[in-house]
């Protein structure tokens, strides 16, 4: 055991016990009831920063929830690494499906289980202990500056505001998040791309009430069974998605870079397994991997209408609602899809339905170049702790504000994630497993010992 490891080890039930604290903050950013919850949060992260050995940790307003922005500067000429996480969490419904309650923090099996013990709670907290280390120990090379948000969850609607005001004070030479995850725990992996998103909620609607379905059924057109149609006929047989222009903008990846990510590996019946399915579905022509890394998907999030509660009620319903997201690639548009979207569901509506598409939010997608120092510095500290070189994964998921982080403030992000796809996270039972924490840390702390 190194000095570092010792200190992991000396100081595990502490760093464990501060975690515990704030995932017991329910800052649920989608729930109104949780407003309140959302500047505790931020109060928490800043005394955590403090105590870390931050020189100032400030809570700063924003048009929506509040952000945390800490920093220490050992000499302005030198580079200045940004931490960015967010401190919001998804809604934990169904509650019943939990094993144990979402924000009272329990361990079992060696993993700590509570809405955020990954996403992103656990993860950025990896951050506050690797930099409390690295000032403690007088081995801090590089300026440190935090920030920590309340509305990833809900899009980072506030946040691109609060960058173009504050340019200078988060000025750095490059962003560093864990907000991802890597294949296997014997498998480290950087995330090198994320989708982009466009969100919207869609209300169709027929007759002006709720109809008898006996007595109107077959000659007045009932908006779910239109919704319906209309959600099918947006992909066809070969999952291709059948909005005009939706692909325009999407850039083909070279065969070469295919092959290179065919070489990642990947485990087709224990993906399977792992989500309970026989078979998968896609776009033809392209592997699980490509379809959620380099292709675009679309996904209805939510349907409802009609009735819905217990036994049998004949009703032709007056109205029908969906939730409907797009994932996208790099170089597609969010604002353009979301245009293109509207314009077909419209013109595919027949003249017996209104519809009705209500934006809720977007994102642009993000590619990391491997080329920049500071992912070869992760790679040799990946491989130092997880004893082999991880590999480049692009993923499927999206965190908006990291593509706005380029735009605004000119900087690139380094994904340095340490979650496992056994964490389900948004799901129930949410968990992150200790030894990944532990590592996290050790990897985050010898990241910054390679940086050059
Ligand atoms: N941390 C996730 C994104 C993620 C997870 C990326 C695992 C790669 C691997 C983030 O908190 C998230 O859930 N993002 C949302 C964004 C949306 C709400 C705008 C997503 O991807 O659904
Ligand atoms: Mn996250
Ligand atoms: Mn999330």
């Amino acid at each position: 055991m190194d000095q570092l490891q010792q200190y992991i080890a000396d100081n595990k039930d502490r760093f464990l016990q501060e975690l515990f604290g704030l995932i017991r903050i329910p800052s649920v950013s989608s729930q109104l009831s949780h407003k309140d919850d959302m500047g505790r949060v931020a109060h928490y992260w800043k005394q955590i920063l403090l105590s870390a050995g931050a020189d100032k940790a400030e809570v700063m307003p924003t048009k929506g929830n509040p952000v945390v922005f800490a920093e220490k500067i050992i000499d302005p000429l030198l580079p200045t690494v940004l931490v960015y996480g967010h401190a919001d969490v998804m809604p934990v419904e169904p509650l019943d499906l939990w094993h144990s309650e979402p924000f009272e923090p329990e361990i079992r099996d060696g993993r700590i289980y509570a809405r955020g013990a990954d996403d992103d709670k656990g993860q950025s907290f990896m951050h506050a202990k690797a930099f409390e280390y690295l000032v403690k120990h007088d081995l801090l090379k590089v300026n440190v500056k935090f920030l920590i948000e309340g509305e990833e969850e809900v899009g980072s609607a506030s946040l691109p505001a609060f960058c173009e005001a504050n340019k200078e004070l988060l000025k750095a030479d490059f962003i560093l998040v864990s907000d991802t995850s890597i294949i296997g725990p014997a498998i480290p992996s950087i995330t090198t791309g994320l989708r982009g998103i466009a969100y919207w909620e869609v209300e169709v609607t027929g007759p002006s009430r709720d109809l008898h379905s006996g007595l109107y059924g077959g000659a007045v057109a009932n908006p779910i069974n239109v919704l319906a149609a209309m959600i099918a006929k947006t992909t066809d047989d070969n999952g291709h998605i059948t909005i005009p222009g939706f692909y325009d903008d999407v850039i083909d990846v070279s065969d070469e870079e295919r092959a290179l990510m065919a070489q990642a590996p990947y485990d087709e019946a224990a993906y399977k397994a792992s989500i309970g399915v026989d078979e998968l579905c896609g776009e033809t022509g392209y592997s699980t991997n490509e379809r959620t890394g380099i292709r675009p998907s679309f996904d209805v999030c939510g349907i409802w209408g009609g009735y819905t509660g217990e036994g049998a009620k004949t009703v032709l319903p007056s109205k029908a609602f969906a939730k409907i997201s797009t994932r996208l690639v790099p170089n597609q548009n969010h604002e353009k899809i979301a245009r293109l979207f509207k314009t077909y569901f419209e013109a595919i509506a027949p003249k017996s339905v209104k519809v009705n598409v209500t934006p809720l939010h977007g994102g642009q997608g993000y590619v990391c170049p491997i080329d920049m120092p500071a992912y070869q510095a992760a790679e040799k500290a990946y491989e130092e702790v997880f004893g082999t070189m991880p590999v480049p994964v692009r993923s499927g998921g999206s965190i908006p504000i990291i593509s706005v982080f380029e735009e605004v403030l000119g900087l690139k992000s380094l994904l340095m994630g340490f979650g496992l796809e056994s964490d389900a996270i948004h799901s129930p039972n949410e968990n992150f497993p200790l030894d990944q924490f532990f590592k996290g840390i050790e990897t985050i702390v010898r990241f910054y010992g390679y940086l050059k």
